[in-house]
């Protein structure tokens, strides 16, 4: 297969990532016969910084021109953030316009934990039962994020408002593909909401049932979003299967269930539309790590094996990711954020080392 590539490598620990996870796309590219072309483009602070723009045009053009795109973390430490405009700030500037761009308005995010990895978590290992596995489904392109915004005084009054809105539309088409998901994997689905308060989560649930109705094999059950962050700890597994939410409900419950495996590092991502889709971590820049080939490149090689599946349509290939991925830890392998705790003793690997131990596990290298 030949195809093109956007390589945007973005801030923070984005470039040491990055770098690890094209290490592995080479080693399938060679074992498989594929020729990957990659470009690389200016996204985020460090872009603006140069070039004056998160999202540069020429950046726009070598997405355009390419055939998916893979994006590292993007964005300055919380208390740095004054140094660029608001506009130009990475998130509202480059990841909201790429996400609308291209319309990548399904977002998986899975949360995988095998038995065998409970250490990593900070659960008692008798709550992980046979390990979790959900994937979160995350609608990306509507409901707060995409609202109109307003910041000002009216009326003499300082206030600022954000507004949520979704249309049929938008719910039905992420909803079908979280039920197509759910059917073809054979397990449940949970839809989270908060009903009780919002008229989008009303809504929202009301076009879910309607797509349910379609769907009369796949088991499925709702909860209050605020029960699915409580039941997320107290009894994770419950979840497993796949999970339904809406844009800024799914923000948020991505990241707890990124503590509940042990690390934000093990939370990679695919954001997929009607058309080219992107890769790229669930986690943010990490500027507390950025620079010291300590981080956990496993979110984004784990992108990698996500945008072999769900946008080139190479399923072998990317299991043989995953399986080179769980390999390093079953090899008695860790990285710095995840050491410590109870469970067998690990070697710690820096961000490089883990990226060429994942290459070596790639079948026929080893
Ligand atoms: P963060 O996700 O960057 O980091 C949170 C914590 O997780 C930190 O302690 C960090 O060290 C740790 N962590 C994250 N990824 C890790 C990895 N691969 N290996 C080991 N540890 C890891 O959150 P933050 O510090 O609140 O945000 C930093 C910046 O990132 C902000 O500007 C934010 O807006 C941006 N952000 C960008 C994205 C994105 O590009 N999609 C996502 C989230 C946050
Ligand atoms: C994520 C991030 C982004 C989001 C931010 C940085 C815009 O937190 O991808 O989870 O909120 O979607
Ligand atoms: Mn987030």
């Amino acid at each position: 297969m030949e195809k093109t590539i956007a390589v945007l490598e973005g801030d923070g620990i984005g470039p040491e990532i990055v770098r690890e996870s094209l290490k592995v796309l080479r080693a399938i590219e060679e074992k498989y016969g594929h020729a990957f072309t990659c470009t690389f483009a200016p996204f985020g602070a460090s872009a603006y910084f140069t070039e004056g723009s998160p999202f540069p045009d020429r950046t726009k053009a070598v997405c355009d021109g390419a055939d998916v795109i893979i994006k590292g973390p993007v964005g300055l430490a919380v208390e740095e953030m004054s140094r660029i405009p608001p506009e130009h700030r990475p998130e509202i500037g480059a990841i909201l316009p790429l996400r609308s761009r291209y319309d990548t308005f399904a977002n998986f995010r899975p949360v995988r934990l095998p038995r065998g990895l409970a250490s990593f978590s900070p659960l008692k290992p008798e709550l992980l039962g046979e390990g979790i596995d959900i994937l979160m489904i995350r609608e990306l392109v509507g409901g707060i994020y995409f609202g109109e915004k307003v910041e000002g005084p009216k009326t003499g009054m300082a206030y600022a408002r954000d507004d949520c809105t979704y249309t049929d539309a938008q719910v039905r088409r992420v909803a079908v593909v979280a039920f197509e998901e759910a059917k073809k994997k054979g397990c449940d689905l949970t839809n989270i909401h908060k009903a009780n308060v919002l008229a989008t989560s009303r809504f929202w649930n009301a076009v879910v049932e309607d797509v349910a109705r379609s769907y009369p094999d796949v088991r499925h059950h709702s909860l209050l979003v605020d029960n699915a962050a409580y039941q997320l700890v107290k009894n994770p597994t419950g979840l497993n299967g796949v999970v339904l939410l809406e844009n800024m409900q799914g923000d948020i419950l991505t990241d707890e269930a990124g503590g509940i495996i042990g690390s934000l590092g093990l939370m990679p991502s695919a954001c997929i539309g009607p058309g080219k889709g992107y890769v790229e971590p669930a986690h943010g820049s990490a500027p507390d790590i950025a620079g010291k080939n300590i981080a956990n490149p496993y979110s984004m090689i784990g992108s990698i094996a996500l945008m072999l599946d769900r946008c080139l349509g190479l399923p072998g290939e990317a299991q043989e990711v995953w399986d080179a991925l769980f390999a390093v830890f079953r090899q008695g392998f860790t990285t710095a954020e995840l050491a410590g705790g109870e469970g067998p003793e690990r070697t710690v690997l820096s961000t490089s080392a883990f990226g060429d131990a994942v290459v070596k596990n790639i079948a026929g290298r080893a």
